[in-house]
C-alpha cells in the first residue's frame, strides 16, 4: 500500500437534443411523421388516451395497419385519478408482454398531459430507458405538459411525487386533434397561457385580450390560434430549454405552480391542474398588488382577462391553511428557498422569499371579493 488516496473519477455528458414539430393530420394517410424515428416496418407500443381513442382511434389504427406496422394500441384513460402507480405498473406489465426493440421501436404516446406524464416515465423506467414520442391532445399538453421532459405519476397524495427526467426523441404537435376537446379542458391549458404571458409576454397577454374569446370559440382551430399557440409554445421552450433538468430553481414558470399543489392535491374530483393554477395566479398578483410589485391597473387587465374569457373559478376551494402548506412544501421542493415567481408589471417577473402566512390569509378574502364582483351584473355593482 502505497498510502496515496486512491481516486478515480467519472465525468460525462449527454446531450439533449428533440424537435417539437406541428405536424397537422398527423394521421391523414400521406403523413409519415410518426415513423420518422425508429425502424419504419417495426412494432411500437403506442399508448392512447381513451378519448382520444373514442374521435380518433379508428383512424390510428388504419394509419399504423396502412404501414404494415405491428402496433400494439393500448387504450387508457386521461384524468388525474389515472395517473397513478397503478397505471403506470399496468402498462409496463403490458409492454414486457409486447416486446420491442430497445432502441429502434420507440413508444408512442397520443394523450393529454396525465398520459404524457406517465408513458414517459414508462420510457423511462423500462430497461432503464427506452425512447419515445409524444403526442399531446389537450390544450393543456400542446403549450406546456408535452413540450419539456418531465416524467412522473403521483404518490403518497402528492402530485408528481414519482419521476425522471425524460427527454422524448420528438414532440408532434397536430392541432386539429385539439377540436375535440370539451370547453372546460380549453380554458384549462387557456390557464398556462395566461400564466406565461403575464411573466414573460405582455404581447402573448395583448393576444389574449384581442382574440382569446374568439379562439376558444373556434376552438384554437383559426389564425388567430395558431398566433397564440406557436408564441406560447415558443416562450415555453425558451424558458425550459437552458433549463431542462431545473439546475436553476427560480422559474418563471412555475408562477401559478406554489399554493396551487395543495389545491389539486386536496380537490382532484373538483380541479383542473390549470384551473387551480389560476387561483394560485391570482391569489399572487394580488399579493404582488399589495407590495407595489404590479401596478394595480396591470392586475386589473388580468382579472379582466379572466371575466372575458369565462373561466370558472370557485372561491369555495381556496384554504389558506392547505395553501400555506403547500408553499412550504414547495419551499423543500426549490431547495430551502420560496423562489416564488411574481408578476412585477404584464410581462415582467421577479422572485420572493419572503412571503408570510399573514400575507396569504390577507389575500384571500379580497380574492374572493373581486371574483364575486366581477361576476355580478354591472347594474347591480
Ligand atoms: N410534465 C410537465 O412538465 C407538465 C406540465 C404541465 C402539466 N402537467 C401535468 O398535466 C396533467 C394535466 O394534463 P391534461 O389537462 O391534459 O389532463 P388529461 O391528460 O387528464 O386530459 C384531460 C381530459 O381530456 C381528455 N382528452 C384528451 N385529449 C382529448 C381530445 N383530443 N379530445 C377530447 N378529449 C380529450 C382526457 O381523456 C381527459 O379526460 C397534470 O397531471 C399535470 O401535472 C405536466
Amino acid at each position: 500500500m502505497s498510502g496515496v488516496p486512491t481516486r478515480w473519477q467519472v465525468r460525462a455528458q449527454r446531450p439533449i437534443a428533440y424537435d417539437v414539430i406541428k405536424t397537422p393530420g398527423l394521421f391523414d394517410p400521406a403523413c409519415d411523421a410518426l415513423l420518422a424515428h425508429g425502424r419504419p416496418q417495426g412494432r411500437r407500443f403506442v399508448v392512447v388516451d381513451a378519448e382520444v381513442a373514442r374521435h380518433h382511434g379508428a383512424a390510428i389504427r388504419a394509419w399504423f395497419d396502412a404501414r404494415g406496422v405491428q402496433a400494439r394500441i393500448q387504450v387508457v384513460p386521461g384524468g388525474e385519478e389515472n395517473k397513478t402507480i397503478e397505471v403506470w405498473q399496468g402498462l409496463l406489465r403490458a409492454l414486457d408482454a409486447f416486446p420491442i426493440h430497445r432502441r429502434d421501436e420507440p413508444i408512442i404516446v397520443i394523450g393529454g398531459g396525465v398520459l404524457t406524464d406517465v408513458v414517459a416515465f414508462v420510457a423511462a423506467s423500462y430497461r432503464r430507458g427506452v425512447p419515445h414520442l409524444k403526442v399531446p391532445t389537450t390544450l393543456m399538453g400542446y403549450v406546456d405538459a408535452a413540450l419539456g421532459i418531465k416524467a412522473g405519476i403521483n404518490f403518497n397524495a402528492h402530485k408528481n411525487r414519482l419521476g425522471s427526467f425524460e427527454p422524448p426523441l420528438a414532440v408532434l404537435l397536430d392541432p386539429t386533434l385539439l377540436a375535440t376537446l370539451p370547453r372546460r379542458h380549453l380554458m384549462n391549458g387557456v390557464c398556462e397561457i395566461i400564466k406565461l404571458a403575464i411573466v414573460r409576454d405582455r404581447a402573448l397577454f395583448e393576444a389574449l385580450e384581442r382574440d382569446g374569446a374568439a379562439c376558444v370559440a373556434a376552438r384554437f382551430q383559426d389564425v388567430a390560434s395558431e398566433a397564440i399557440l406557436d408564441a406560447a409554445i415558443g416562450g415555453m421552450l425558451d424558458e425550459l430549454a437552458p433549463n431542462l433538468h431545473e439546475d436553476e430553481l427560480e422559474r418563471k414558470v412555475d408562477f401559478g405552480h406554489t399554493f396551487s399543489y395543495g389545491l389539486e392535491a386536496r380537490h382532484a374530483d373538483r380541479l383542473l391542474h390549470g384551473e387551480a393554477v389560476l387561483l394560485d395566479i391570482l391569489v399572487s398578483c394580488l399579493i404582488a398588488e399589495r407590495r407595489g410589485l404590479l401596478p394595480a391597473a396591470d392586475a386589473a387587465r388580468i382579472f379582466a382577462l379572466v371575466q372575458q374569457l369565462e373561466i370558472g373559478l370557485d372561491c369555495a376551494l381556496l384554504d389558506a391553511g392547505l395553501m400555506w402548506e403547500s408553499l412550504l412544501d414547495r419551499t423543500l421542493h426549490r431547495d430551502g428557498l420560496q423562489r416564488v415567481p411574481m408578476p412585477a408589471g404584464l410581462g415582467r417577473c421577479v422572485f420572493l422569499n419572503d412571503i408570510t402566512r399573514a400575507e396569504l390569509d390577507a389575500a384571500l378574502p379580497a380574492l374572493c371579493a373581486r371574483i364575486q364582483s366581477s361576476h355580478e351584473p354591472a347594474l347591480e355593482r
